[in-house]
C-alpha cells in the first residue's frame, strides 16, 4: 500500500453526490493522488473513469495507485481545459454522466518544499506542470508593477497592493517563496487563522497557473457540450472560484436569457441546461474538519445537467 499523500476532501458527499449513476464514465478532472477517483470507481462498480491531472508526480503516483482498476480506469496529462474537449471530442456527450473537479493544489504540492507553492519553499516556482513556461520567478521578478499591482488586488484581494507591488519591484530579485514572505511580512494583514503570506501565495499561484481562467474555460466546455443527463460537481477553496462556479450555475438554470435591460421577452424561455442541485454550497462537517483542517474552505456545488 503507497503512502497516501493527500486526504480528499469532501469524500462522503462526493460519492453521495455520484452515487445515482450506474453506468456510463465519470470524469475526474484533477485527478490528483486518486482519492476521490478509487472511491468514485469503489462506490459505482460499473463505471469507468478518465482521469486528468498536469502534474507528472501526481501521473505517476495515481497511475500506480489506480492499476488495480484495469481498464476502469483511462488516464490523461495535461491541463483540463484542453484535455476535456479532447474527451467529449472522443467518446460523446451520451457517454459521460459525471464530471467532478476538486480546484486548486493538493496537500503533497503544498508540502514539498522544492516546488515553491508553499510561504516556507525554499524555491520560486508554483508550476503545477514542471514544464509550463511561466513560473513564480518570472512573475516576482519580471512582471512590471502595475501587472504585479493587478494580480494582487484581483487573485489575492490585498487592500494594501500598491504598497506591497511597489516593495517586490524595488527589493526584487527573489528566489525563493520564504525569502519573500518573510521580506514582505510587515505589508500584509494581520489574520488570526492564516498566515501572514498566505494571500500573497495564493495570488502568485492563480497567476503562474491561470486557476481561473482554467476554471473558466472548463465551464464554458461543459456549457458548450449540451450535456443531457450529467452531474457536474465542483469543490473550490477561495471566494473567487466559488464565484464563477456559483454564477455560471446561476446562469446555466435560467430558462430566459434575455438580456437584463430587456423591456419584454423575446427569448424561446428555453434555455436552462439544467437544474441546481445543491442550493447552498456543500461545507465539511465537524467530524471532516477534525480528521483534515485543510478542508475548512472548501465548498462543493453541483449542477444536473439535463437539457
Ligand atoms: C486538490 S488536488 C486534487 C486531489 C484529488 N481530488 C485527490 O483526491 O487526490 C488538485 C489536483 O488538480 C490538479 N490540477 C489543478 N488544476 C488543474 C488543471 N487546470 N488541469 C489539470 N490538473 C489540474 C493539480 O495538479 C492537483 O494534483
Amino acid at each position: 500500500m503507497q503512502n497516501i499523500p493527500h486526504i480528499p476532501v469532501l469524500y462522503r458527499e462526493v460519492i453521495e453526490c455520484f452515487e445515482d449513476i450506474k453506468d456510463g464514465i465519470i470524469i475526474d478532472c484533477t485527478m490528483g493522488y486518486g482519492g476521490h477517483s478509487s472511491m468514485i470507481l469503489d462506490a459505482n462498480p460499473n463505471i469507468k473513469l478518465i482521469a486528468i491531472d498536469q502534474d507528472q508526480t501526481a501521473i505517476e503516483f495515481s497511475t500506480n495507485r489506480l492499476k488495480e482498476y484495469g481498464d476502469r480506469v483511462s488516464i490523461r496529462k495535461g491541463r483540463f481545459s484542453v484535455v476535456i474537449k479532447d474527451i467529449i471530442n472522443e467518446i460523446g456527450v451520451e457517454n459521460i454522466n459525471g464530471i467532478l473537479a476538486d480546484i486548486g493544489v493538493s496537500s503533497l504540492q503544498l508540502d514539498q518544499k522544492d516546488r515553491g507553492f508553499s510561504y516556507e519553499s525554499d524555491t520560486l516556482d508554483m508550476r503545477m506542470d514542471k514544464d509550463a513556461p511561466l513560473s513564480a520567478l518570472n512573475v516576482v521578478n519580471e512582471y512590471d508593477t502595475l501587472k504585479l499591482e493587478e494580480i494582487l488586488l484581483e487573485y489575492g484581494e490585498l487592500r494594501n497592493y500598491k504598497k506591497i507591488a511597489s516593495f517586490i519591484v524595488q527589493n526584487r530579485p527573489f528566489s525563493s517563496a520564504k525569502e519573500l514572505s518573510n521580506a514582505t511580512k510587515h505589508l500584509m494583514p494581520r489574520g488570526k487563522k492564516i498566515h501572514p503570506a498566505t494571500l500573497l501565495m495564493q495570488a502568485i499561484r492563480i497567476e503562474v497557473n491561470d486557476e481561473l481562467g482554467e476554471l473558466k474555460s472548463l465551464l464554458q466546455s461543459i456549457e458548450d457540450a449540451k450535456f443531457q443527463d450529467t452531474k457536474v460537481a465542483i469543490i473550490s477553496f477561495h471566494s473567487l472560484e466559488d464565484r464563477i462556479v456559483k454564477q455560471t450555475y446561476t446562469r446555466w438554470s435560467k430558462n430566459c436569457i434575455c438580456p437584463s435591460e430587456a423591456m419584454r421577452c423575446t427569448c424561446s424561455r428555453d434555455n436552462a441546461l439544467g437544474k441546481i442541485v445543491t442550493k447552498k454550497p456543500v461545507t465539511a462537517g465537524v467530524d471532516e474538519l477534525k480528521e483534515n483542517p485543510r478542508s475548512r474552505s472548501a465548498k462543493m456545488r453541483v449542477f444536473m445537467m439535463d437539457r
